[in-house]
């Protein structure tokens, strides 16, 4: 990670747990090439979008959440970066046809919070080119006492939706629970 990108996370969050954002950023480099713009999914107030589209210039970032305050949180915080994500207000479950052709998408710590999770892996997979990738990271129901979903689930879903799992490990966090990071592979066809 860029020290410029190490700074400003620390600007804009008291957050320590930088294991999170250094996957992503990880994850991307090595597919670099094959990544122009990317869609991240319940982002919140944008933190790690900001963060990796400073680390990422070369790459578009957006950043989408149901929670018109967190999204106006995001904005406010663009100040801090010359370099500058779109942050817009909205649902998985009822993605625009506009935020489509994706070449990555990526979501921390959301799924939890989705009842239709076919549905919304659905929109996801829809929303990828052919050969687009899903960087995910999720709560692993072994560790924790609220109501996560099992990763079986989530891999059953993303298999119906043409969702091909490259890799599954565990993320030792500091700050939440462990979760899964789990990368996917949209199908050619
Ligand atoms: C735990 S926060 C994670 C924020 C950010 N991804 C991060 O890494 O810090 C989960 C976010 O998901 C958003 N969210 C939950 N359900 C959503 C949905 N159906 N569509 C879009 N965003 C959603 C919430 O509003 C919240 O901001």
């Amino acid at each position: 990670m860029k020290k410029e990108t190490r700074n400003l996370f620390n600007k804009l969050t008291s957050v320590k747990e930088i294991k999170e954002l250094n996957w992503f950023i990880t994850n991307i480099k090595k597919r670099k090439n094959k990544i122009k713009k990317v869609l991240d999914i319940g982002c919140g107030r944008g933190i790690k979008t900001i963060c990796l589209a400073n680390e990422f210039k070369n790459i578009k970032f957006f950043g989408i959440d149901k929670d018109e305050e967190e999204i106006t949180v995001a904005k406010k915080f663009l100040k801090y970066t010359k370099i500058k994500p779109k942050f817009i207000v909205a649902n998985i479950g009822n993605l625009s046809p506009k935020l489509s052709n994706f070449d990555c998408i990526i979501l921390t710590r959301i799924f939890h919070f989705i009842d239709k999770k076919n549905n919304a892996l659905k929109k996801i997979s829809r929303a990828l080119k052919p050969k687009g990738f899903l960087f995910m990271i999720v709560f692993a129901n072994i560790f924790s006492n609220k109501q996560p979903i099992p990763p079986k689930d989530i891999l059953k879903f993303a298999k119906n939706n043409g969702l091909k799992l490259l890799n599954q490990k565990i993320l030792k966090n500091i700050e939440y629970e462990d979760s899964f990071k789990l990368t996917f592979q949209k199908n050619e066809t």
